[in-house]
């Protein structure tokens, strides 16, 4: 199953950040263990005005949002008269072109069939897409190219998921960790208390230091207990992206984009017309 979620906020926050790490670290190796599509046909519903809409929106007017790399990534693909929403394996096609070489994984074949498209589309020379599962082909992928610029991203539906003798989503996360490679990992959650919970998940399994940036959706009072991450953008629901082996730079770039964003949601509405807000919390594992 491809990535039902495309281009809301959550879906927002992750490629952000994603392709801020691409474009500053420039590998010479990029791997997805959960890629999903290459690209979704763009559809205007409140989930989406509220995510990509308004990002499209406010990066017209704020510079530094404007001038970052999921922006001019975006923008290739909304800006044609079929306008779609380029997943991340296609923005980090797009932000890295043929200097890199990529894995990426899917276990649906519809997937995995766009994913090869975009690829011949992009004309990659080294583009390599496997269906199967991705923590098992992203954890032998990585013992062929050590010592190589190495990203990984990791953005599975359910993060606690393993084959037989093989690694979950968080498992992987903290291999990747130790193998020196740069992670970028995705995760929701439902509640409040569940806040930054991927970066207590992979600390405990990994000693790298680690950096969360998170987002808690909240009412107007700053509280939220209808969270239904997979229903929509409601009070209680939150997302974020851990990092590591990113470096200091470009931690600071991906705050100071993630502190942009989240301004510019001040005063508006959610997705179902109530008031409310974004909090952002960053915190560090070291
Ligand atoms: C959240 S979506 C990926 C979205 C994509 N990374 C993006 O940001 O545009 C998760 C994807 O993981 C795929 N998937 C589920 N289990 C998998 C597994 N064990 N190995 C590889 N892919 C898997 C699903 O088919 C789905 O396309």
């Amino acid at each position: 199953m491809a990535n039902r979620h495309f281009g809301k906020a959550g879906d927002v926050w992750k490629h952000l950040m994603l392709c801020e790490v691409l474009a500053a670290l420039e590998p010479t190796h990029y791997a997805e263990s959960h890629a999903g599509s290459g690209a979704y046909d763009l559809v205007h519903d409140d989930e989406r005005h509220y995510g990509v809409g308004h990002f499209l929106e406010v990066s017209s007017v704020i510079a530094t949002l404007g001038a970052s790399a999921y922006a001019h990534a975006l923008h290739r693909f909304t800006s044609t008269g079929r306008a779609r929403y380029p997943g991340s394996a296609l923005q980090a096609m797009t932000v890295l072109g043929d200097t890199s070489e990529y894995l990426f994984c899917d276990v649906d074949p519809v997937s995995a069939d766009d994913l090869r498209h975009w690829g011949r589309n992009l004309e990659l020379s080294r583009c390599r897409v496997v269906e199967r599962d991705g923590p098992t082909a992203v954890a032998e992928w990585l013992d062929t190219c050590a010592g190589s610029r190495r990203v990984v991203h990791i953005d599975p539906f359910d993060p606690f998921a393993a084959q037989p003798g093989g690694l979950s989503a968080v498992q992987l996360a903290a291999h990747v960790t130790e193998s020196g490679s740069a992670l970028v990992y995705w995760y929701g959650f439902d509640s409040p208390g569940e806040q930054a919970w991927a970066l207590a998940e992979i600390a405990q399994r990994t000693s790298t230091p680690l950096t969360c940036l998170d987002v808690l959706v909240t009412d107007e009072t700053g509280q939220g207990t209808n969270g239904d991450l997979g229903a929509g953008t409601t009070p209680g629901t939150g997302f974020g992206v851990v990092l590591a082996n990113v470096g200091e730079e470009v931690i600071a770039s991906c705050d100071r984009l993630g502190r942009d964003l989240i301004r510019t949601y001040g005063g508006k509405r959610l997705p179902d017309g109530q008031h409310g807000r974004l909090r952002f919390t960053r915190r560090q594992q070291v």
